[in-house]
């Protein structure tokens, strides 16, 4: 969600910046624009659209011979997606440039007060605000301007600024939402995100909330928001560009639907010690679970669907009650949670908002927080009382698939070792479950193969318009997933039943043609699931059947086509029964010429409320 990039060194800033913006595009986006010291002078080139059109419009008006920069991808919240409401924004006097991600709460009030002042102000966005503001504060020093510019905002932040009035710096900040600097040799960078800093370093120090980063081709100078001088942390990135390009395949997401035996080992292995889970270090002892009263899980779309199954393990294995709660109405709810409770966020990006306020509330109520994220040093990580990272490496497409593979992964082993410690399993039970969660990267490489099965079954089923998962137990929560997986990238409608539910109202729905995919990988309960298909079949659905169990076979009263999967435990089975149905959704959105990692309106990242 926006993207900012910003260089200062030797190179030429154009190719460096539209550089960064690529590799910030999974955000999502619906502008692109660039701010450059040329000569002197402030140049500013910004268009609605794709960076390509960006692109275009560098070389038409370039060359340009600028060596510092910012640049952005806009993903609308205030005013349309237009030339004039893309970023960088552009002080009244002509010598600011700025680039922000987040939202200024208080723009309206700002913008009655820089009128009065005498500012003209030229956008419908939020962000226009902070450039006049900088400019009003500006009196020679570009940290003390930004310093005092973020007294006067109420919401969340990141910001880069340029100035004509102090060529070759760049001076930028945040709050509640990400911003990295990326530290090189006589040339440094900033990026909402590491893969844009990736073809310049390694290198790159994480800035923390209201700190304030002044950088120069020679250097980068923290302080905090009272100006004391800070000491920042240089970090490495532990991955390499090749994990973030697409690697032969012709989507991210198929990439990553591949890389998810990786995905899951690495997350697994490093917290297996003789074949069973050790958590301790990560925050998560025997004696909290032991004393726990109830765990609160609490995380956003996919992120939740995991914490939806996590939830009917952990309460399977460990019998203490757990509640999964969508983020963004937890700290609304005024949930019942204190220091006897255990909050479990769940991030990929670690920085989505409504996640972090969701943490934030549990803190402030007491309790204690582990985040399972995958991006390491991000918000959430940080302000956790303890992580557990999914080793999953960057992932790309909007639509997760292996952050999503590899929280499963980390919730079952949290669900093993609270049973262990609440004496909810004995040792052996233990090592037995253990050795299935172990073998899972196995049965996801040999799910993999029903590749050619998705794809033809795509084919047939492209064109509907609406499709119903059904399932019971962790079906069910995996048909959550698997709904919105082909929702999000497909634009088809699908929703997503407790299979016994449909009889109270949505099998009104069912007509001759309506696709049904059912899940049906709990043997407890596959033959419950088996009459519901058999329901809607009789009402002219077609039915997709996903199952582990072999007694079921291709037979036109229960389904048109049978997807099989490996056998595994039932509360392992959304590990496996995911598999298939996010090549289905990949399949579909090939085959309905969507954009499959990019899709509309949504950003890999929702860093606003
Ligand atoms: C899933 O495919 C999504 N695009 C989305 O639901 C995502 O899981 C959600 O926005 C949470 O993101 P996070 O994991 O980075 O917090």
């Amino acid at each position: 969600m926006c993207g900012i990039v910003g260089y200062v060194g030797a190179k030429q800033a154009v190719p460096v910046l539209l550089q960064g913006l690529y590799k910030l595009e999974y955000r999502g986006y619906d502008s692109a624009g660039v701010a450059l010291l040329e000569q002197g002078a402030l140049r500013v080139i910004k268009t609605r659209g794709r960076i390509k059109n960006l692109e275009e419009l560098t070389r038409q008006q370039g060359p340009f011979s600028a060596t510092c920069g910012i640049g952005h991808t806009r993903w609308a919240t205030h005013g349309e997606p237009s030339d004039i409401n893309a970023h960088p924004h552009v002080s009244g006097n002509g010598r600011v440039a700025l680039v922000h991600n987040g939202i200024i709460e208080n723009y309206l009030e700002l913008r009655e007060m820089l009128k009065k002042a005498g500012f003209t102000i030229q956008t419908q966005t939020d962000s226009e605000v902070v450039a006049h503001l900088f400019q009003m504060h500006y009196r020679g020093d570009v940290v003390q301007a930004l310093r005092e510019t973020v007294k006067h905002l109420r919401g969340s932040y990141a910001l880069g600024v340029i100035t004509a009035d102090a060529p070759d710096q760049l001076v930028c900040t945040r709050r509640d939402n990400p911003l990295i600097i990326g530290v090189g040799e006589g040339e440094n960078m900033i990026a909402s995100d590491i893969p844009a800093i990736l073809a310049l370093t390694k290198r790159y120090i994480v800035l923390s909330d209201n700190q304030i980063a002044r950088i120069t081709a020679g250097g980068v100078e923290v302080t905090d928001e009272l100006g004391t001088p800070v000491e920042p942390r240089v970090e490495t990135v532990t991955w390499d560009v090749a994990a973030a390009e697409k690697g032969g395949y012709e989507h991210f997401m198929m990439k990553e639907i591949f890389e998810q035996p990786k995905a899951v080992r690495d997350t697994i292995a490093p917290r297996l010690r003789d074949g069973l889970p050790a958590l301790e270090e990560e925050g998560l002892s025997d004696e909290l679970f032991r004393n726990v009263r109830n765990i609160h899980i609490t995380a956003c779309g996919s992120a939740l669907h995991a914490g939806l199954v996590g939830k009917q393990v952990i309460e399977r294995l460990a019998r203490v009650p757990v509640m999964a709660q969508v983020a963004s109405e937890f700290r609304y709810c005024d949930p019942i949670i204190g220091p006897e409770d255990l909050c479990i966020v769940i991030s990929q990006s670690g920085e989505t908002a409504d996640t972090l306020a969701a943490l934030r509330e549990a803190k402030r109520k007491g309790a204690k927080v582990i985040a399972i994220v995958n991006v390491v040093s991000s918000s959430a990580a940080r302000e956790a009382d303890g992580v557990l990272y999914t080793w999953a490496g960057p992932e790309i497409a909007v639509a997760t698939t292996k952050a999503y593979s590899a929280q499963l992964a980390a919730l079952y082993l949290i669900a093993v070792r609270a049973g262990m410690a609440r004496g909810t399993l004995s040792r052996q039970q233990a090592l037995d479950i253990c050795a299935h969660i172990a073998g899972l990267p196995r049965q996801i490489e040999e799910t993999l193969a029903c590749r050619a099965q998705m794809q033809h079954l795509a084919s047939l089923y492209a064109n509907r318009h609406s499709v119903f998962f059904i399932g019971r137990g962790t079906d069910h929560t995996a048909c959550q997933e698997a709904s919105l997986k082909l929702k999000e990238i497909s634009y088809v409608h699908s929703e997503a039943y407790a299979a016994g539910e449909l009889k109270h109202g949505t099998i009104s729905l069912i007509e001759p043609g309506t696709l049904v995919v059912a899940l049906a990988c709990e043997p407890a309960l596959v033959e419950k699931t088996v009459s519901n298909i058999k329901a809607v079949k009789a009402r002219g659905a077609s039915v997709i059947l996903v199952t582990n169990d072999d007694a079921l076979r291709e037979d036109p009263e229960i389904c048109d086509h049978l997807v099989r999967v490996p056998r595994c435990p039932a509360v392992l089975s959304p590990s496996l029964s995911i598999v298939p149905m996010q090549l289905l959704a990949y399949y579909v959105s090939v085959m309905r010429g969507c954009d499959v990692d990019k899709p509309r309106n949504l950003a890999k990242s929702v860093t606003v409320e």
